[in-house]
């Protein structure tokens, strides 16, 4: 007979406290008093004893075995061992145990324990503190179990949810749904457990931590008792066990598990197998209750502490059954520090460097997009439109532009009871775990990457997917998911299960309203790293308050679609920034392209504006190595955290950089002077001259531009020419430019380039004089505002020549054709044969950071010791040195010089191609490397100049994605400068573009 099937010790509690009188002093009083208390299958007494003190009295079942209660005593010393859990534990009163017979003359082994003052957890009002307390101790006594072996614990014991497969025999008790459950149990404990069973730790447990055996006061546990479930099982069944009882008295699971589960973790570190079986042996545990309670509420009715948890227990284990399993895993495993699922940060962080194919056949990057809002904020929601409704709204809202549904959007749509969160009833789902694209109704849909369909469902509710396609596919060889909502039928029948998808392959198309789950067409998007336990949908919306987990099981899918972030964060509006910006700054100020470009963010050669749409970068030079280059920016941040300064202190920096710098320049160039920018710089290098020369005059060609501060406006046809400019001022001479279309003399005459160094010859022997004179010559090398007009190599040597005999200087301006810019040379001056005195440099020098620099020789640098201190606040400081230097590096790194001469070279031959297409409307492609020039004429005449159409292809291109500026004396000449990571694939597209914009123009 088992221990189940014999009743209870029967007793007469008046002829058990003589008894006790007469065996034990500490009864010894006349004021003893007794109490039943409520037991399973022993009978206990509190009593209390001499000086008031309260003891139970143990009188256990007639069939316990001794052993077994020298064993329970044996571990509460052991326990009360550790001092931190001391005092959780009875004490143990009695030396011997003795026995007493019951009414039926049945020997019952009697035990004798000091009494836990305090609440039972079952009839308490729980609080945060107490779950949390509870976890602790739990988790306390399982560390100190560890330690701990006794070949009494090791026995088989009915109430442990290891292993429940024996109440198979036992279903016949239930019936329908409460069968189905019970069964569900078994399945569980064999699948999660069973399976498992391997990978468990197992160490001597208490065996029935449930709300009967543990004591509390208003704040805390105050004790843990009775041990005689106490046995050697996985290590995680204590908590298991104590959360079947603890979940039951909860009306918030999922706060009761973070508490339990928590603490008990702080205190003995659960592993990830044994979270995997901890929902299986929760049901487990449950199910054993049910079944006992259906087996022994027949035979024992009298005794309610048998069925006391059932109806608690059917509730609990129903609402665990609407728990994903997996999702419950993963819910444990980020409350216990894990990534709530396994490999997660690995998987994303591979994703994040994949090169994705497109989804559509657009590309989205390269379109305008607009933000669509469910959130409760939402005009398309605000008078709770139908879904029909909704349709034309979307519509109407987007005007042609494609609609982007935001990833973690809190959504006002999920309004059934399907939303209600399983672990916390008064919670929703309703945190979009997608991204919805919102574009036409039938557009194909393509896989990102090679994959395997796994899903292909027509999920046909209102308000869910309507058609669904979920691929596998590997990384790396871990497996992720994407999911394909809102489809049309097709891709149901002209797919199959487990078909090999390749990347760019068709897998459907966007569905209508009627087929979709009555949503205007979209596309919902997501990425799962696990498919928990789905098998033809997946959740497309998660809680709020389970984010964390829900962002490791669905991570954002911009990672596929690598939209711009700041498209996601923007929330200034075009037309309020200019106004603003005309409001408060001068209005001379430009700005490019009829439609201006309110950009938010660029990366290499691209930019990224409002709409979150792609611009190839044909214009900013600065931009050198690539827009938000991260060495650079590296390079900036570390140097700016330790030390910013002026040149009147040591670093090591400036050294560093000014000697990598000189190493690109011929040997007699070996003195810099540091400035800020290329004017300063120009300025400088004048300041430098007139002391050097001790003479006043200077000469520059005709349209350069040298800066704008006085000295250089003065320096700058193309400025003291043009509208609002002053004129020439007296000490200034201005050369011919060499212009081999619209010049003096052009190519045309077969001595062109002669006829103007004669002229220059004349002008420079004939100007100057003791009285007047020539302090130096200023040229770009390239001169980029004359129209990108390369200078025939003779010429700048012939007229350097010149310029020596009159002692003045030569002044090589590098602020724009400077870095390895014109490819074949690092410098442009190189192409020219000539070494200039002072070489003047900018723009590109600190990939946007404000750098500049002036290098000359040592002999002028001397000469400019002149007593007067050259101090400059900012010019030369460590940041921008740091900066500087990077810059330097990048260029050498990633070949940037030679890529210029590549795609530079590559770039001119076809431009030159679409120049013999077109020669009505292109004269000529100058320039060196990715330094090039397109001049654009009318009515095929190839010396004139068409503005008009150099204005419509920029604004044309412009709106095709592609940034172009214009320049030249007559503003016809397309100029291209771009960030020297430009690559071959980015020239075809430039080309195409101006092809087809020169076709259409054609027909005109
Ligand atoms: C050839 C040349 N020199 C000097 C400058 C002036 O440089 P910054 O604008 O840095 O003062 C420029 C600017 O466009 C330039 O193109």
């Amino acid at each position: 007979m088992s221990l189940f099937d014999e009743q209870p010790p029967l007793i007469d509690s008046k002829v058990l406290l003589q008894w006790l009188k007469s065996n034990y002093s500490i009864f010894n009083t006349k004021d003893i008093k007794i109490k039943s208390l409520n037991s399973e299958r022993d009978k206990n007494f509190l009593i209390k004893g001499v000086r008031g003190k309260y003891y139970v009295v143990k009188i256990s079942h007639p069939s316990e075995s001794i052993k077994q209660l020298t064993y329970q005593d044996h571990l509460i010393k052991y326990l009360r061992s550790n001092l931190s859990l001391a005092k959780i534990y009875p004490k143990i009163c009695h030396k011997n145990i003795l026995f007493y017979n019951d009414l039926n003359q049945r020997k019952c082994a009697v035990r004798i324990l000091t009494f836990i003052d305090g609440q039972m957890y079952a009839k308490s009002k729980i609080t945060d503190e107490i779950e949390i307390s509870f976890g602790k101790f739990l988790g306390l006594q399982t560390n100190q179990l560890k330690n701990f072996i006794h070949k009494e614990s090791i026995r088989n014991f009915i109430w442990n949810p290891e292993n429940i497969q024996w109440i198979n025999d036992y279903l016949y008790l239930f019936k329908g749904e409460r069968k189905k459950i019970i069964k569900n149990a078994i399945f569980y404990n064999k699948y999660f457990v069973q399976k498992n069973i391997k990978n468990l730790r197992y160490s001597v447990t208490h065996g029935d931590p449930n709300d009967y055996n543990i004591v509390i006061d208003e704040k805390s546990v105050k004790g843990f008792i009775d041990f005689g479930d106490s046995l050697y099982a996985p290590v995680i069944n204590d908590l298991a066990i104590a959360l079947s009882y603890a979940l039951m008295r909860s009306d918030n699971l999922y706060k009761t598990l973070q508490n339990l589960i928590g603490a008990f973790n702080n205190n003995y570190s659960l592993s990830t197998e044994e979270i995997y079986s901890l929902l299986g042996l929760i049901k487990s545990r449950l199910a054993l209750t049910l079944v006992m309670s259906a087996k022994q509420k027949f035979k024992y009715p009298e005794n309610d502490y048998l069925s006391i948890s059932e109806k608690n227990a059917w509730h609990l284990i129903n609402q665990l059954d609407q728990v994903d399993p997996y999702f419950f895993i993963a819910v444990v495993r980020n409350i216990c520090g894990f990534e709530a699922i396994k490999n997660s940060n690995k998987i994303i962080s591979l994703l994040k460097n994949y090169k994705f194919g497109e989804l559509f056949d657009i590309e989205l990057s390269n379109v305008n997009k607009k933000i669509v809002n469910f959130d409760k904020k939402s005009l398309l929601l605000k008078s709770n439109p139908s879904n029909k409704k909704l349709n034309s709204l979307v519509d109407k809202f987007l005007d042609n532009n494609v609609g982007i549904g935001l990833y973690k959007e809190k959504r006002k749509v999920y309004k059934s009871d399907h939303y209600i969160s399983s672990l916390n009833k008064l919670e929703r789902r309703d945190i979009h775990l997608g991204i919805d694209i919102f574009i036409s109704k039938n557009t194909p849909l393509r896989a990102p990457l090679d994959g395997k369909v796994i899903i292909l469902y027509n999920n046909n509710f209102k308000y869910d997917y309507g058609p669904t396609v979920v691929l596998e596919h590997y990384i790396n060889k871990l497996k992720f998911y994407t999911l394909y909502g809102h489809l049309s039928k097709k891709c149901l029948t002209k797919m199959k299960i487990g078909q090999k998808i390749k990347k760019g392959e068709w897998i459907g198309e966007i569905g209508g309203y009627e087929v979709n789950g009555n949503w205007p067409p979209h596309l919902h998007f997501q990425i799962m790293l696990s498919l928990l336990n789905e098998t033809n949908n997946f959740p497309g919306v998660g809680e709020e308050y389970l984010l964390p987990v829900w962002q490791h099981i669905s991570p954002d899918p911009n990672i596929i679609l690598n939209l711009p972030k700041t498209f996601f964060e923007n929330k200034y509006n075009k037309e309020k920034i200019l106004l603003k910006r005309k409001s408060n700054i001068g209005k001379n100020l430009s700005i490019s392209y009829e439609e201006p470009l309110h950009m938010l963010e660029a990366r290499d050669q691209y930019f990224f504006d409002e709409n979150g749409r792609k611009y190839l970068d044909c214009v900013n030079n600065i931009s050198h190595v690539g827009h938000s280059n991260l060495e650079v920016h590296d390079a900036l941040v570390s140097q700016n955290l330790k030390l910013n300064t002026n040149t009147r202190y040591l670093y090591q920096i400036i050294n560093e950089y000014s000697e990598k710098l000189l190493k690109t320049f011929p040997k007699k160039l070996n003195k810099i002077f540091f400035v800020c920018t290329g004017s300063e710089a120009n300025d400088l290098a004048l300041r430098i001259a007139k002391n050097y020369t001790k003479a006043n005059h200077v000469l520059v060609i005709d349209n350069a531009y040298h800066g704008h501060t006085n000295s250089l406006i003065d320096l700058s046809p193309y400025k003291f020419k043009g509208k609002g400019g002053e004129g020439k001022k007296k000490y200034v001479h201005v050369l011919r430019m060499p212009d081999e279309i619209r010049g003096k003399w052009t190519k045309k005459n077969s001595k062109w380039i002669e006829s103007y160094i004669d002229e220059a010859k004349k002008l420079i022997n004939n100007n100057f004089n003791k009285k007047k004179l020539l302090s130096s010559f200023f040229f770009e090398s390239i001169l980029g505002c004359g129209g990108q007009v390369v200078l025939p190599k003779k010429y700048i040597k012939e007229i350097c020549k010149l310029i020596r005999k009159q002692n003045a200087l030569c002044i090589a301006d590098e602020v724009q054709t400077g870095f390895g810019r014109v490819g074949e040379k690092f410098w442009a001056f190189e192409e020219q044969g000539i070494i200039p005195d002072i070489v003047t440099l900018g723009k590109p020098m600190g990939n946007g950071h404000p750098i500049a620099a002036v290098v000359t020789t040592e002999k002028i640098a001397d000469s400019f010791n002149n007593g007067m201190e050259y101090f400059n606040s900012f010019g030369g400081n460590p940041v921008s040195c740091a900066v500087g230097n990077a810059v330097l590096d990048v260029i050498e790194n990633k070949n940037l010089q030679q890529n210029a001469k590549i795609v530079g070279n590559y770039f001119i031959k076809k431009l030159n191609k679409l120049k013999q297409e077109f020669p009505n409307f292109i004269s000529k492609i100058s320039g060196r490397g990715l330094f090039i020039g397109i001049d654009l004429i009318s009515d095929g005449e190839w010396d004139k100049p068409n503005r008009k159409l150099a204005t419509k292809l920029i604004n044309k291109l412009r709106n095709k994605g592609i940034l172009l500026s214009i320049d030249g004396p007559f503003n016809n000449v397309i100029k291209i400068k771009p960030p020297l990571v430009f690559t071959k694939e980015n020239t075809n597209q430039v080309c195409l573009e101006i092809r087809s914009f020169l076709i259409n123009e054609n027909k005109k």
